[in-house]
């Protein structure tokens, strides 16, 4: 397991193009195989987490050509398979591919990495045992999952929780399901699955926090296979968000980061940095596949920080350990508050944010359902001065990218342990850094 050292910066400059965004990499690899015919993917994400995706759906019958970033899939309808199949550290993977099992004739056995198999799956087992699907999971809850699909019936399924996985299980299991399903969900989460259904050319409605998809065998005379596409995967904004912080930590910073998905499901976490005097604009903008891309240009700034729930916790799930790591530098700090859902993520990352940050010289308040992290302007803080630790990222890549950037305007050289985690986003991330980083 590698170790990465990181030298404090002076400021970020320079260009990035980030890898394919990881969300919609999931989404186009699975409906290209659930289509008749050879779809083309440019821009792939090169994160292992959707190399995971795309190892199942070539296990379960398509053919998969990878050429660097771009991904050529082939879908004859899908098969049963004789391994389990492994989503690795892949929550979508895991999540999402369940409801597509859940509707084939077939059975099927899901597992996952040691941290996916202690993160919750009655989530989507429940909705897709009232579809109709046989579903066994170690304690009911926990991978591995052995699904016996088959004929499934469409529901009406109002999700007890804002996760955008739930929605998506549910709607592929609705795509192979007789009738329609209809989704509501309590708070927005991110419209890739069913951006990525209307371009593979399901038959998918959507009224507010409802989403409605009419099942393929009942697709009111239209065809009942998936069109296969030729679509790019624009820049991953969550991976973006590390370059954003690290640039704001330092006035002298210029960054430009080209093409990077700016689907408004996922961009309140640019309006939470610029509520917080971020300098952030957007010279270019325009739409691909429904997904709208853009260019983003930083400088750097002093960061106000503030308090950040409610339903704007879903709409920026996996950026918040990046901002909780910012709060030493803001000057009020940083409270995150109804977010106990992060504590089932890659890690527990509240517990794992408020020890690595502790480590630094921070001071945290851990809850339940967040932390408060003091600010510069607090008498009992450091000033804003972190200093070198030792970095437990406990095998969760954003907690490892989170504090090498934090890492960046600490005092001292900060050690990442095990940070290859990184790459189940960004392979490249720490090579990246270094290269932007002026010291
Ligand atoms: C994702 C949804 C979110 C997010 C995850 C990716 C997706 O999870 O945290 O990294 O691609 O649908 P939840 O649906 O569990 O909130």
């Amino acid at each position: 397991m590698s170790k990465q050292k990181i030298h404090p910066a002076t400021s970020i400059n320079g260009g990035i193009e980030l890898p394919g965004d990881k969300s919609i990499s999931h989404r186009y690899a699975m409906l290209a195989a659930i289509a008749q015919g050879t779809s083309e993917l440019r821009h792939f994400a090169a994160a292992a987490d959707c190399h995971s995706t795309l190892a199942c759906m070539k296990a379960l019958g398509a053919e998969v050509k990878v050429e660097n970033d771009l991904i050529k899939v082939t879908g004859h309808g899908l098969r049963a398979t004789k391994r389990a199949l492994d989503a690795g550290n892949s929550g979508t993977t895991m999540r999402l591919l369940a409801g597509i099992l859940a509707g084939q004739p077939f059975a099927s056995k899901l597992t996952g990495d040691a941290s996916l198999q202690k993160r919750p799956m009655k989530r989507v087992v429940g909705p897709l045992r009232q579809m109709g699907a046989q579903i066994s999971a170690r304690e009911d809850n926990f991978a591995p999952l052995e699904i016996r699909g088959g004929a499934l019936k469409g529901i009406d399924y109002v999700m007890p929780m804002a996760s955008a996985q739930v929605k998506s299980a549910v709607l592929l299991a609705g795509l192979f399901a007789d009738g329609v399903t209809t989704v509501t969900e309590p708070a927005r989460t991110r419209d890739h699955t069913e951006l990525a259904l209307e371009e593979f050319a399901a038959k998918i409605e959507r009224h507010g926090l409802s989403t409605t998809i009419h099942g393929l065998a009942t697709n009111g005379g239209s065809s009942n296979a998936l069109q296969p596409r030729s679509l790019d995967v624009p820049g991953d904004l969550s991976s973006a968000i590390f370059f954003i912080a690290a640039a704001s930590l330092f006035p002298e910073s210029t960054l430009l980061i080209h093409n990077v998905g700016l689907n408004p499901t996922r961009t309140a976490i640019l309006d939470v940095f610029l509520s917080m005097g971020a300098q952030i604009s957007t010279p270019q903008l325009r739409s691909a596949h429904g997904e709208i891309v853009g260019d983003l240009a930083v400088k750097g700034t002093t960061l106000k920080g503030g308090i950040i729930e409610g339903s704007t916790i879903p709409l920026v799930i996996d950026e918040l350990p990046m901002l909780a790591a910012l709060g030493p530098f803001t000057e009020q700090g940083i409270e995150i508050r109804n977010a106990e859902e992060l504590r089932v993520k890659e890690s527990d990352r509240i517990a794992a944010l408020a020890d690595n940050l502790r480590r630094m010289g921070a001071q945290v308040e851990e809850r339940p359902d967040g932390l408060k992290v003091s600010g510069r302007g607090s008498g009992s803080n450091t000033g804003g001065k972190l200093h070198a630790a030792e970095i437990d990222p406990r095998g969760d890549h954003r907690i490892a990218m989170a504090f090498a950037v934090a890492a960046l305007a600490a005092e001292g050289v900060t050690v990442i342990r095990a940070a290859d985690c990184a790459a189940v986003s960004f392979p490249t991330f720490y090579a990246e850094l270094n290269r932007l980083a002026a010291r």
